[in-house]
């Protein structure tokens, strides 16, 4: 398997939990109510899974690689950046708007559903732009070698920031939420 279809494969996880989300904010919107449980998972798995695992795979090894072929940093892999920068910002804001919400404060809850919509907005697009055109940039110029390179560099990765055992609880998560709310 190529390493970016790993990367592409985490993308369609990433868009489950953001669908997933959306029925979340909805029923806080509409009735008030927020499962702490459910939405505790969600910010864990983007803490860790998105941003430790995912973003690190892309900063840390594939960004690199696309360089070494030519592919300059001044552009789209410098544009892929600042949004890991803004969806980290947007998952602060949505872990301290839920903070508030938690301490007792209901109307923190419309912060909350900013936020996290923004965020989604965010990482859509952003997947978007990998999914199609960062990620078919590299693989027309990566190496068969350079790819297995790639593909064991995030196996690595993997289990180094989250753990097999942790991302099989990620995978139960996600099964879980998607038959309650899907
Ligand atoms: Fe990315
Ligand atoms: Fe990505």
């Amino acid at each position: 398997m190529k390493a970016t279809q790993q990367l592409k494969d985490e993308h369609q996880g990433i868009i489950i939990v953001f669908r997933i989300l959306e029925k979340i904010c909805d029923k806080l919107k509409s009735d008030g109510i927020l499962n702490t449980e459910h939405f505790e998972g969600i910010l864990e798995f983007f803490k860790v899974f998105v941003d430790k695992c995912h973003h690190g795979k892309e900063e840390d090894l594939l960004f690199p690689a696309m360089e070494e072929v030519g592919i300059p940093r001044q552009g789209p892999i410098g544009v892929m950046l600042s949004e890991h920068v803004m969806g980290r910002k947007f998952v602060k804001a949505i872990s301290e708007a839920y903070s508030e919400y938690k301490a007792g404060n209901a109307s923190a809850s419309a912060g909350l559903i900013d936020h996290a919509k923004g965020y989604i907005s965010l990482m859509l697009t952003h997947i978007d732009k990998e999914d199609n055109v960062l990620y078919p940039m590299g693989d027309s110029r990566f190496s068969k070698e350079k790819q297995e390179e790639l593909y064991e560099g995030f196996e690595k990765i993997e289990i180094e920031r989250i753990g097999i055992g942790k991302h099989e609880e990620f995978h139960g998560l996600i099964d879980k939420l998607s038959k309650i709310y899907l």
